[in-house]
């Protein structure tokens, strides 16, 4: 097999095709996308911080420029508000948004809200338990993080059960050569979200409360710091990013477990090993398999030369794996301790809810272990259709 993102079963299996990239051609060209794979760990790790190489090069080139096509006019809508957003923006606009919210997102802020975190968590469970179990994902996986971002954000508990299709609909954009549709719905979803967030902003700057959405809308009041424009970017990408990860290491987590029964033991004998078994199950199936930079001056990489105007595509699944910094990297290891797993990203745009995601995870697998220690598989699952953001679709259990 080869490197094919649009193929289920590779979907389904990568790494051995990664651990053949990273052996014989760790930085190469994929004629079908236009961009070079990097396999390796150090080189993935090395260009996430390098600033020759960023999320975006509109800061300092045309898309003429760079030798791209315009966008397509009725992509507008969901580029404005996606390049709102401090994850698409770079310096210095980055160091502004970021430093905005940074303070709502530190371990000591988040590690207030982990009692908040272990009731809803715990309330989910029991109900969960009751039932006899069902879709781990759709009833635990999902709920736990989209809730506890609304919360934070304050979207109100009415308009919940928006977030996670518009979040779905908007990441459709970020898979590999999208569809015409799924370019369209990703358009849609990010006009109806951005509208919906547009008049929250307003009813709460009116009316403020104690959210974070209150919050930013008193500092676009202000006007300096921040755009009515950039406060729904904010408010979008917090949204979406704050749950749609966490739902598949929460669905992928539990399915490295069953399918590494020996390692669920263990876990089920000593939950003090959740800390690193959590940062395990991401290393050793990340839901975010790749993520992509714009090269902005002509970098080598490997010994390969990659000109500015192009793109590289980082494999995050396959530095996760790479033997040069994990021992014995294809084992699932409950216990491991030297885990510098590359799945929150690096350097700027390290993910800012590192912590909080640790917390809802903590919480959310140690709930299920003592509430529902036999729990186990009641069918096969199967993977969505996603590369880039790669999860289950649904993932049956009995308690
Ligand atoms: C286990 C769950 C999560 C994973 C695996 C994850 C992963 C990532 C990764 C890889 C990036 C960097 C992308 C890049 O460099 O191109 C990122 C950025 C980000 N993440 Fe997360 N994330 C998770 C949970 C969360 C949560 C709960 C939040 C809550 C707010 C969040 C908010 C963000 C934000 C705002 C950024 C952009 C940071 C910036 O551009 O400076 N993430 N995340």
């Amino acid at each position: 097999m080869r490197f094919d993102p649009w193929n289920p079963e590779f979907v389904a299996h990568p790494y051995d095709v990664y651990d053949e990239l990273r052996r014989q051609r760790p930085v190469s060209f994929f004629e079908p996308t236009g961009q070079w794979l990097v396999a390796r760990h150090a080189d993935v790790n090395a260009l996430l911080r390098d600033r020759r190489l960023g999320r975006s090069y509109l800061h300092v080139a045309t898309h003429a420029e760079f030798g791209r096509p315009d966008d397509p006019e009725f992509q507008d809508p969901f580029w404005r508000v996606v390049r709102a957003g401090m994850l698409d923006v770079e310096p210095p606009v980055h160091t502004r948004l970021r430093r905005l919210v940074s303070k709502a997102f530190t371990p000591r802020m988040v590690e207030a809200l982990r009692p908040k975190v272990a009731e809803i968590a715990g309330g989910l469970v029991d109900r969960f338990v009751e039932r006899g179990g069902g879709d781990l994902i759709s009833e635990v996986a999902e709920p736990l993080p989209v809730t506890v971002i609304a919360e934070m954000l304050g979207v109100p508990e009415a308009d919940r059960h928006l977030l996670r299709p518009w979040s779905a609909d908007i990441c459709g954009m970020y898979e590999l050569n999208p569809s015409v549709e799924a370019q369209h719905t990703a358009v849609r979803a990010a006009e109806e979200f951005s509208a919906y967030l547009v008049e929250l902003a307003r009813a709460r700057r009116a009316n403020p409360g104690d959210d974070l959405i209150s919050a930013l809308a008193l500092v676009a009041e202000e006007g300096d710091k921040l755009t009515e424009e950039e406060l729904v970017g904010t408010c979008v990408l917090l949204l979406n990013a704050g749950h749609e990860a966490t739902v598949n290491v929460t669905g992928n987590g539990w399915w490295s477990l069953f399918r590494n029964p020996g390692e669920l033991e263990r876990l089920r004998a000593d939950h003090g090993l959740l800390p690193t078994a959590i940062e395990e199950m991401m290393r050793w199936d990340t839901p975010l398999q790749m993520f992509e930079r714009w090269v902005l001056e002509d970098i080598t990489v490997g010994g390969v030369d990659i000109p500015r105007g192009t793109e590289v595509a980082l494999l995050f699944g396959s530095a996760n794996r790479d033997p040069e910094v994990f021992a014995d990297p294809d084992r699932f290891d409950v216990g491991r301790v030297d885990n510098p797993h590359i799945s929150f990203g690096a350097g700027i745009h390290f993910c800012l809810g590192a912590p909080l995601a640790r917390i809802e995870l903590i919480e959310s697998f140690g709930a299920l272990l003592r509430r529902a220690p036999k729990l186990e598989l009641a069918t096969e699952p199967g993977w969505g259709p996603g590369y880039v953001i790669r999860g289950l679709t649904a993932l049956d259990v009995r308690v």
